[in-house]
């Protein structure tokens, strides 16, 4: 399988931004256009907003994601959202080790690992993110850093036969929110280096696993990003808050996918 048969998949992050009226806003003008879109398209809002995105979604291909979910199925665990309640809100997807999360939540990869499999078990798909600081890229740890992250989680769900369940961001520290983008090289490099990560458990499973970019994606770098061989979408921040912008870059996605 090559790039051509792993879909292009743009995945909005709002992180912790917008309010009903903003979220109303905000679909209205992406759900109108989602028919003419080619690639798949994904919204992860803040929990709170899951309802009423689901509801303004419903009439469009658009899916639905989360920021975060339990590692636990039910239970005393104050503040939490298990994976089942995603579901009942239709959630396809679920960020799962964002960058933020990993250091102001202290998110470790097991904990990452075991968020994974909650989400398999419930029938959501895990956009597992992972990547490297400034310094570690400096210090050139930036392979050992990416193959430790997909390695903690990749053991956990090749042990379960559920490999093939996973989606890969790869996303930069660096690069998140700071207006500056890996090049299309550094960024092509990280990704072919994780599909060789995941090729060690099933060569096959690799070549269908799709791995996002993520920091800073904007429609100026999206197609140069989109275009290489093992970028398969997008996990798009800022610019998924402003749906001009947003749309752009799936429109770019939608372009690649009628010539592939
Ligand atoms: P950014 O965020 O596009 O604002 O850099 C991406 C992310 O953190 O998922």
């Amino acid at each position: 399988m090559g790039a051509g048969l792993r879909r292009k998949l743009i995945v909005g992050n709002w992180k912790m931004n917008g309010s009903r009226q903003t979220v109303r806003e905000l679909l209205g003008v992406i759900g109108a256009r989602s028919k003419a879109l080619g690639c798949e398209v994904a919204i992860c809002p803040p929990f709170v907003y899951l309802d009423l995105c689901d509801v303004v979604l419903s009439a469009t291909g658009i899916k639905l994601g989360a920021q975060d979910l339990s590692e636990h199925a039910n239970g005393a665990r104050t503040g939490d959202v298990s994976a089942a309640m995603l579901t009942d809100f239709r959630c396809r997807y679920v960020l799962l080790g964002h960058s933020e999360r990993r250091a102001s939540h202290g998110e470790c990869d097991e904990a990452v690992a075991r968020k994974a499999l909650q989400a398999i078990t419930a029938g959501l798909s895990p956009i597992v993110c992972v990547g490297e600081t400034w310094e570690e890229r400096q210090s050139d740890s930036t392979h050992d850093v990416l193959s430790r992250q997909i390695r903690v989680v990749a053991d956990v769900l090749a042990r379960s036969g559920q490999l093939m369940a996973l989606t890969v961001a790869y996303e930069p520290v660096w690069a998140i929110g700071s207006g500056v983008t890996a090049t299309a090289d550094v960024a092509q490099d990280a990704h072919a280096f994780i599909r060789r990560c995941l090729a060690g458990y099933s060569a096959s499973i690799a070549q269908s696993v799709r791995i996002l970019y993520g920091g800073s994606m904007k429609p100026e770098n999206a197609a140069a990003l989109l275009a290489m061989p093992d970028i398969d979408g997008g996990l798009i921040g800022g610019a998924s808050l402003n749906a001009q912008q947003f749309l752009s870059i799936a429109d770019v996605a939608t372009a690649l996918e009628a010539v592939q």
